[in-house]
């Protein structure tokens, strides 16, 4: 029988029962960064997904550039997202955290108190940043990491992915994507160090490959995953001359490394730069274990990804906020809800976030 999106697949020590993800989603209804009853319901709504890649979740009070930014610092978060885990774990599911540190996108007003944005160098990022205390406001201007502070950071990554295992989640993700901390440090933009962490692009390689390393020393390689988004732009990533050749090098560490996978966003369905398929295939070639794309996909397109072999796991974002039951709406072909609200996307409470239907409680209205 031939391989198809719905097909079971194995991940490391987890058996998914589909290849759809769902894709990491802030939703910033953590108040006071605690995960709580209602992202269980949330969570354990999307069970069905093969595999959850959760929003994203800072590994230190320094990453929480986002009002209502859930963190795994401390004990009582651990517990918070034990909720979430339990919940979805119940339902059959699998899930795996995302770890997010922001770096220099955000705002103080976000921050705890004594917490610092921290970031490669002192670049500030353009661009303004909710804040619930004062509404819109420039990005703040980060503190560029001393060498010991650099040392500190990967400590708060390898101590988060252990929170992670104690919150009961199957593994972790690494956000090396979309301009937060860790692409912040291969970016030559943001990047502007002169120690052995910037400079060429093995320096400016070097931090993600130390985490990458460090974490999954400490959790297992088999649970430890990373996205992704070469050619990005969003968050001030503007491209560089070695775009191919960075990436290019980073999946082979990543493979001498044998992290689980590597998840590969594609932001051009949403109006970025398209990622050269020439890229793609250079990083399939040289990680030779899972790969999940993301990025604008309906099931024709993950069905020609997944059956070809090009990807292992195709993850949907959008699709999952407004179709809690996505799975079984794309596997008997059903319509999915033509009702997205974005203005509730980083709102708080549940409207926009735990009232979509699923597709038997639309069609029992008809
Ligand atoms: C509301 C929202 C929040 C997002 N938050 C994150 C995040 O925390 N981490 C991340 O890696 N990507 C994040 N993304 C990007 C998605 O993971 C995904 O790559 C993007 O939505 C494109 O996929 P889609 O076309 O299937 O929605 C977010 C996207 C949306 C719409």
């Amino acid at each position: 029988m031939s391989t198809t999106t719905f097909s079971p697949y194995t991940l490391g020590k987890a058996t998914l029962a589909n290849r759809i993800a769902m894709a990491p989603m802030t939703r910033t209804r953590a108040i006071h960064n605690l995960p709580n009853d209602l992202m269980a319901k949330y969570y354990e709504q999307r069970a069905s997904a093969g595999l959850i890649i959760s929003e994203g979740i800072s590994p230190s009070p320094d990453g929480l550039g986002y009002a209502r930014m859930p963190g795994l610092f401390t004990t009582e978060q651990i517990a918070g997202w034990k909720k979430v885990t339990d919940a979805v774990h119940a339902k059959g599911g699998t899930i795996f955290a995302q770890l997010m540190h922001a770096g220099r996108i955000g705002h103080v007003h976000n921050l705890p108190r004594h917490a610092r944005l921290v970031a490669p160098s002192a670049v500030t990022a353009p661009g303004q940043m909710w804040t619930d205390a004062a509404g819109m406001q420039d990005h703040s201007t980060p503190h560029a990491l001393s060498h010991e502070e650099v040392k500190i950071v990967k400590s708060e990554f390898v101590q988060a992915a252990l929170n992670a295992l104690a919150a009961g989640f199957d593994g972790v993700e690494l956000h090396s994507a979309n301009g937060y901390l860790l692409e912040q440090f291969l970016s030559p933009h943001a990047n502007q160090r002169t120690d052995e962490y910037g400079g060429s692009l093995e320096n400016r390689a070097r931090f993600v490959l130390e985490v990458a390393r460090e974490v999954s020393t400490a959790i297992g390689k088999d649970r430890t995953g990373i996205r992704l988004s070469p050619y990005g732009i969003y968050n001030d990533m503007p491209h560089y001359a070695e775009i191919d050749a960075a990436y290019t090098y980073i999946a082979h560490e990543l493979n001498t490394i044998g992290l689980a996978y590597i998840h590969l966003v594609d932001h051009s369905s949403g109006g970025a730069p398209e990622v050269p398929l020439a890229i793609k295939k250079a990083i399939r070639e040289q990680f030779k274990n899972t790969l999940i794309l993301s990025g604008g996909y309906d099931l024709n397109r993950a069905e020609a990804e997944v059956s070809s072999g090009f990807a292992d796991l195709v993850a949907f974002g959008k699709p999952f906020i407004n179709n809690p039951d996505l799975v079984e709406r794309l596997k008997h072909r059903l319509p999915l809800n033509p009702v997205l609200d974005a203005s509730t996307f980083y709102s708080a409470g549940e409207k926009g976030y735990t009232d979509y239907p699923v597709y038997s409680e639309v069609s029992a209205l008809v």
